[in-house]
């Protein structure tokens, strides 16, 4: 299979294109700023805000899967529009799509939830995830939406940095 991974030169996009690579798929990888360091893939650039670069990008590519890994933080155009525009456009080149969200669409005032369980976001990040995934969801019928936690690794990623810090009482405030 060919797959588009958007936001692959971010930390869960790095892991995605390796594993993907090792499982024998063909990945093209994209990225914002600067393309990662990965010869496993094929880089592009996109930036989900423009139309004309996401229509490009899936025109030459034509992936059979979308996954969106891109982040951008609280920032409105890019976490909440950017990844319905990306699901517009598989829909238009028939392309699956796995979105991924984050638990940060819920206040955490409940002590269980599940899948059925309404968006209650309670900071900038996690409503603009929330919007996200009810738009992707509401353009492409046959999306899927992976909702996780924190994702855990080499150590190096910001937010496992912070997470550790605070447990460690080295630092106070709130995620995001
Ligand atoms: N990390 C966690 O613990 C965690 C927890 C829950 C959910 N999530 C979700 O998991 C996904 C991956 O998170 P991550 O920590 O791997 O993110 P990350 O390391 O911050 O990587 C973000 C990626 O998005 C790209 N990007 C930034 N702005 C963009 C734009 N306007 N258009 C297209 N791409 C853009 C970045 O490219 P450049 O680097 O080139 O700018 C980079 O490839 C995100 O959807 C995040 O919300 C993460």
């Amino acid at each position: 299979m060919t797959f588009l991974i958007v936001g692959g030169s971010g930390f869960r996009g790095t892991e995605l294109v390796r594993q993907a690579s090792a499982a024998g798929h063909t990945t093209v990888a994209t990225y914002a700023t600067k393309p990662g360091s990965s010869s496993l893939t094929v880089w592009r650039h996109l930036d989900l805000r423009d139309a004309g670069n996401l229509d490009a990008v899936m025109s030459e590519v034509r992936p059979q899967l979308v996954i969106n890994v891109s982040s951008g933080s609280a920032h409105w155009p890019t976490t909440a529009e950017g990844p319905i525009r990306l699901a517009m456009a598989a829909a238009k080149y028939g392309s699956r799509i796995v979105h991924v969200s984050s638990d940060a669409i819920f206040s955490g005032a409940d002590v269980h939830y599940d899948e059925s369980s309404l968006p209650d976001p309670v900071t900038p990040y996690g409503a603009a995830k929330a919007a996200a995934e009810t738009g992707v969801l509401a353009v492409h019928p046959k999306a899927t939406v992976a909702r996780t936690s924190l994702i855990i690794g080499h150590g190096r990623s910001v937010h496992e940095r912070l997470v550790h810090d605070l447990t460690a009482g080295l630092r106070d405030g709130i995620l995001f």
